[in-house]
């Protein structure tokens, strides 16, 4: 009888891509998927160790996994990604139930490695490799709308509060070709949108071509609609970039450029490379370079030694560029970081009240993005049924914001023209012009 696995994955799209991948090289072996955690034979968790909350959850969970192991002590249990790095101590002494520890590099070796537990030895490997970036191996994707692609693996940018570096190791790119093949299977295989991924997806570089050659390639992959790609480092975002986003129809007209912070100091002490001032500029040049674009960020609160006044010019920096839309953290000190070094930390509650106050002026700029486009035609990919009325589709425009409107005329995985009516909260309300992209539409009427 085939053998089932079941796998979790926490995280990032990094960690779904790779899950994705790990799922290509157990299928390909015979095993088989399970949604049954209670029956499958083989249960795995592919975990984050960003901020600790991540981790404390798959601690959480990994009790959960002990219970069924005593119920079930054949089932074996896995646990892989960025918390095997560090944890693979704690892992051994503490949860012996664990059978399996390996990190985001060793993932080829899973074949092998379920066929030596006929031995029922303890399996670790959490090597980090400076070449492994899973050329040739498939990743299995459900069906859908978007395929995440990896593009490349690692980071070297070492900013202070960041775990990465220390889990996933150093950057290492991807040949074009490949990257390309894949795309273009993807689309073979129905997906009309691809999102390129890396942990600082514009530092790829193989022999003289760079990011943007990437993109100006990935482009030209026939019946490809869409193509997003996440996350960039500001300090390499150029004009070339936001020249062959120009260019293409099909690359969407949105970029996610993490802050972090506004003060200067801080930006130094977090090791991210620019200032207040260029990170603006930046923003202006995006916005200037590509009309109706939308820009998304991260910022982090609290990290160490942040004043108040230093916290009000994060808040500066978001009165300026107003983004479209913000992901927020509160400082969660990491393992082997340099800021875990820091002296200065500060208290829970100074985090929490600067949180929400960041994450209301947050609320008040999606509005008032989302306000400018209300009047406008825009181009939206047809999603999924709304979560609120069967009667409504919901989709995403090319600068990334949902769009709710009357399920006629259109199904999903169509581009259609979608007037837009209302702003409510952090979504568009609008109705159906008309199928097919024209040239009218992101175009105010
Ligand atoms: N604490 C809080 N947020 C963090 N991030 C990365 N490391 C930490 C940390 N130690 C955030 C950054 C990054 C995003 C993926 O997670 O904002 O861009
Ligand atoms: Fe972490 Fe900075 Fe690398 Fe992003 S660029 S993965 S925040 S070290």
């Amino acid at each position: 009888m085939s053998v089932s696995y079941y796998i979790e994955t926490y995280g990032c799209q990094m960690n779904v891509a790779d899950s994705e991948l790990i799922e290509g090289v157990l299928k390909e072996q015979g095993l088989i998927l399970s949604h049954d955690i209670n029956t499958a034979d083989v249960i795995m968790v592919n975990t984050c160790a960003v901020r600790d909350h991540a981790e404390a959850k798959v601690h959480t969970r990994l009790g959960q996994f002990h219970k069924i192991k005593r119920q079930r002590p054949d089932v074996l249990i896995g646990v892989l990604g960025c918390m095997a790095q560090h944890l693979k101590n704690d892992l051994l002494e503490n949860k012996p139930y664990v059978d399996i520890v390996l990190g985001p590099d060793s993932y080829r070796r899973l074949p092998e490695i379920l066929r030596r537990k006929q031995e029922k030895k303890h399996i670790v490997d959490t090597k980090l490799s400076k070449y492994e970036v899973y050329d040739n191996l498939f990743p299995s994707r459900k069906e859908g709308i978007n395929a995440w692609v990896s593009i490349m693996r690692g980071c070297d940018k070492f900013c202070t509060f960041c775990i990465v570096p220390f889990t996933r190791g150093r950057e290492r790119s991807r040949r074009i070709e490949s990257i390309v093949h894949e795309v273009t299977k993807a689309v073979a295989d129905g997906f009309v949108e691809v999102t390129l991924l890396g942990q600082n997806v514009n530092s790829f570089k193989t022999g003289d071509k760079q990011f943007p050659d990437l993109l100006d390639s990935v482009a030209q992959v026939p019946g490809l609609q869409r193509i997003r790609y996440t996350s960039p480092h500001p300090q390499d975002v150029d004009s070339e970039l936001l020249d062959v986003m120009a260019k293409h129809k099909n690359i969407c007209n949105s970029i996610h450029l993490p802050l972090q912070a506004g003060s200067d100091r801080i930006l130094k002490r977090m090791n991210r490379t620019y200032t207040k001032k260029h990170f603006m500029a930046l923003a202006d040049q995006i916005r200037n370079n590509l009309p109706g674009v939308g820009i998304s960020t991260d910022i982090i609160v609290g990290f160490p030694g942040e004043t108040e006044a230093e916290f009000q010019e994060t808040l500066d920096v978001m009165h300026h560029v107003k983004f479209d839309s913000a992901f927020t953290f509160k400082y969660s000190s990491r393992p082997h970081t340099k800021a875990a070094e820091y002296t200065d930390h500060i208290s829970e509650d100074v985090k929490q009240n600067r949180l929400e106050r960041m994450i209301t002026l947050q609320k008040e700029h999606t509005l008032f993005r989302n306000q400018e486009v209300v009047g406008s035609v825009l181009s939206v990919m047809v999603e999924k049924e709304s979560k609120r009325s069967t009667d409504q589709w919901a989709g995403r425009t090319d600068s990334n914001k949902w769009v709710l409107f009357d399920k006629v005329n259109a199904s999903v995985k169509e581009i259609v023209s979608v007037k837009i009516n209302r702003a409510h909260g952090v979504s568009l309300h609008g109705s159906l012009v008309n199928k097919g992209v024209n040239d009218e539409v992101d175009k105010n009427i």
